[in-house]
């Protein structure tokens, strides 16, 4: 009998990339995905702890499933992923909800396959955190879900341990997969007609770090020269190690994106420095400077995070500066998430929710009038969008163009994985209604 898997998926594009090698390793096991959890015979929950509400986001969703698992015996039901990973957190886990079958944590994400042949075969449920060895694996087959983009790890873990941040404590130290490794992956992509792939890395630019034949830049301009038309993006850039000549290959390769993300976090000195991010907000604007020097259209993004404990009104007031002046096409924000373990959990000046709240609700502010302004300069130009969906509420047809701008547009035929020409109608906020040329 046909045998069904459900896969969860929270936190950042990294973990959506797993959960297509999770999917991998479950279809190697005879299971096919469904949409609906109630028809799995395998829930699997690939959490993120990143922040306290991803976290409870995914401890509120594995207790719906008791009634289920009390109804169908068989089913089985695995957390996975960063919150295991940390300590402590396993045990709690298991604690909490014992009907839990399978708790693996990133390290052991590969030997997942396993652990449900144990839970199939001899009824033993595993829960296993295994510590950070600087094991890469190589042989995933993941089963990839984003046709016509394709998504490929140069690097795992992070070395940088900014003071507010977990990932460096539940994804281990900072690794790359060898070059010829990715580029293989890349050449494979291109050839079975993906048409867009994006380098994912904690700190992409730090890619090799003295280990790989390759920088980074060389490593992008490699795989920006393999013949075919496809659009290569990365992230996440680190703006410490961001140099000029990673600007420089940007510019000369057209196969490479316009679009950068580099996180800021804040515009303050003072609070850059306590979050341990090894840059002033002068050092950022020259990198900006530069890049906007080899690359003068390129759109920018940024995170930022408001509420990190000792902002000060005036700090705040530096990161709208800061925002204004680089002018981002757009930014995630978020309020500062206390962290267990980190060193900014320790700092003593923690920021009251309602000053936090304030502040969070003047930056959407401003990020979406500037995310609307470069909308509008959009209205009556033609730009190339890569098809990667059908909207059905909406009846159209959607994708980005080379600066990440989504754009809808109406089409008798399947688009998807098609480059298309649109004249811009109109500007909704963020994304842009056109019609094909
Ligand atoms: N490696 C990437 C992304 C890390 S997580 C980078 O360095 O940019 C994505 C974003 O989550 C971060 O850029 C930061 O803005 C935010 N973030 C991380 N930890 C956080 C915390 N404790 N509270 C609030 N936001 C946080
Ligand atoms: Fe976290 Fe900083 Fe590493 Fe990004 S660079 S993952 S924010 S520690
Ligand atoms: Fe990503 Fe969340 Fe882990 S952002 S690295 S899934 S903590």
């Amino acid at each position: 009998m046909q045998k069904y898997f459900h896969i969860v998926t929270y936190g950042c594009q990294m973990n959506v990339h797993e959960s297509e090698k999770i999917a991998g390793m479950l279809s190697e096991l005879g299971y096919k995905n469904c949409n609906e959890m109630t028809e799995a015979d395998i829930v699997v929950f690939n959490t993120c702890c990143i922040r306290e509400n991803a976290e409870n986001h995914a401890f509120g969703n594995i207790g719906m499933l008791k009634k289920l698992k009390s109804q169908r015996r068989d089913l089985i039901i695995a957390v996975g992923g960063c919150l295991p990973q940390q300590i402590g957190k396993a045990g709690d886990l298991h604690e909490k909800f014992p009907y839990v079958d399978i708790i693996f944590g990133t390290h052991n994400l590969h030997k997942l396959k396993e652990y449900v042949q144990l839970k199939e075969k001899q009824k033993k449920s595993v829960i296993s955190i295994e510590e950070d060895s600087g094991f890469i694996c190589e042989d995933e087959k993941p089963l990839r879900t984003s046709y016509p983009n394709a998504w490929v790890n140069i690097t795992y873990g992070c070395n940088n341990f900014c003071s507010y941040c977990i990932v460096p404590y539940v994804r281990g130290r900072e690794r790359s997969r060898k070059s010829e490794n990715i580029i293989a992956e890349a050449e494979e992509l291109v050839a079975k007609g993906y048409k867009e792939i994006t380098l994912l890395g904690q700190n992409v630019n730090s890619y090799g770090n003295g280990t790989d034949d390759l920088s980074f830049p060389r490593l992008l301009e490699r795989i920006a020269k393999i013949e075919g038309k496809f659009r290569l993006r990365f992230m996440t850039s680190h703006p410490k190690d961001f140099s000029e000549e990673l600007a420089k290959v940007i510019s000369e390769n057209p196969k490479i994106c316009r679009c950068v993300h580099l996180p800021v976090q804040s515009g303050s000195d003072v609070v850059l420095k306590a979050m341990n991010r090894k840059y002033t907000a002068q050092d950022y604007k020259n990198k900006i400077a530069v890049l906007r020097k080899y690359v003068p259209d390129c759109a920018l993004t940024t995170d930022l995070i408001v509420g990190f404990p000792g902002e000060t009104d005036e700090d705040f007031e530096k990161t709208l500066e800061l925002v204004r002046s680089i002018n981002y096409s757009s930014a995630f924000t978020f309020v500062y998430s206390k962290r267990n373990g980190t060193v900014a959990a320790g700092m003593p000046e923690q920021i009251p929710e309602e000053i936090s709240k304030t502040r969070i609700m003047k930056l959407v502010e401003l990020v979406n009038s500037l995310t609307r302004e470069q909308s509008l300069k959009y209205v009556g130009k033609t730009v190339e969008i890569l098809c990667e969906g059908y909207d059905e509420k909406k009846d159209m047809y959607l994708g980005r163009d080379e600066f990440g701008r989504m754009g809808y547009f109406k089409s008798d035929k399947d688009a998807i994985g098609d480059f298309v020409n649109i004249k811009i109608l109109k500007a909704n906020g963020v994304s842009l209604v056109g019609e094909r040329v």
